[in-house]
């Protein structure tokens, strides 16, 4: 049985190989795209969606563009990591699809329907407002790439995709749709190498496209952790979707911090119930890194 999906991304490197990992892949049926800004800008994000649909010969997919700003505060944009373009490192071509003449939070209302899954790969300022403005909207289940249990990156207590908009991170953990966290925690654990990059040379066009996205987001990772590869934040979320055996979960509260002055953006993790909140994720542990990494190959390999 194929799960019918819609990814709401701010392609960024990772976004974008968790995009070609679904399109790859027969588990999975991609409804739409839906953009917001936070690794860039909300222009450059969507244009990136595009590009990454026309790498994929997919140009059939809707694409919507959302939030260009987080719902309460000024936008932090993760150029440092991704560059000027959001997807430094390879050529971009020319995109010859539009986007949808709609708001994402409401073209993600029309899309969603009973079984298809929501995968946020950024920010949660579109997954809010669709809340907020549809609130008949429910995916049966949110299977997110954000927060950590323990370290932060974009601050030394949060992840990125949860520090730019803590208040619509609150509002999703609040709603009482299952929700999938996959943070720090796992993604860090499972690096794709330059042996891996190597591997997607030459193979087609998506290929040579992920190895040269994996160039340039390889300095990141080995000048600021000193790792051997980087890690594939977003596709982990995609490859849960494809494979729930692939991350070990634990049931658990997740409490989103937004007015501190060191902690905006914590997801705060109990994993031990000690709080009494009642648990309200699944919260990624643990990941069976080789497998996850082969599926990711040999996924994007296949495009060609
Ligand atoms: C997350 O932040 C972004 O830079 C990546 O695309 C990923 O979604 C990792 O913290
Ligand atoms: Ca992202």
């Amino acid at each position: 049985m194929t799960v019918p999906i819609v990814i709401d991304c701010d392609p960024g490197h990772d976004d974008a190989m968790a995009i070609l990992l679904a399109l790859a892949s027969p588990e999975l049926e991609v409804r739409a795209l839906t953009t917001v800004a936070g690794n860039q800008t909300l222009d450059k994000t969507t244009r990136n969606a595009l590009v990454v649909l026309e790498v994929a010969g997919r140009t059939d997919i809707p694409v919507a563009a959302g939030a260009d700003a987080p719902l309460r505060r000024e936008l932090h944009t993760a150029a440092h990591v991704h560059g000027v373009s959001g997807l430094d490192g390879p050529e971009l071509p020319e995109v010859s699809q539009r986007p949808v003449d709609a708001h994402a939070a409401d073209f993600l209302a029309e899309v969603i329907e009973p079984g298809v899954v929501l995968v946020p790969t950024g920010p949660l300022t579109n997954v809010a407002l669709m809340l907020q403005r549809h609130p008949d909207a429910r995916p049966d289940r949110i299977v997110w790439m954000g927060g950590a249990i323990a370290e932060g990156n974009i601050t030394p207590a949060a992840e990125f995709n949860a520090y730019v908009d803590p208040e619509a991170c609150a509002l999703v953990f609040a709603s009482g749709i299952p929700i999938t966290m996959i943070g720090l925690d796992v993604t860090h654990k499972a690096l794709f190498t330059r042996a891996h990059a190597d591997r997607l040379r030459g193979a087609g066009r998506a290929g040579t496209f992920v190895a040269e996205l994996s160039d340039f987001f390889q300095l990141f990772h080995e000048r600021s952790y000193r790792f051997d590869g980087s890690p594939i934040h977003d596709a982990v979320a995609v490859a849960q979707v494809i494979d729930p055996t692939l991350v070990e979960t634990r049931h658990a509260n997740v409490a989103v911090e937004t007015a501190s002055d060191f902690c905006d953006g914590r997801t705060v993790v109990d994993l031990r119930g000690v709080t009494q909140r009642e648990a309200n994720a699944d919260v990624g542990l643990d990941i069976d890194a080789p497998r996850f990494l082969e599926l990711l190959v040999e996924r994007i390999a296949s495009l060609a």
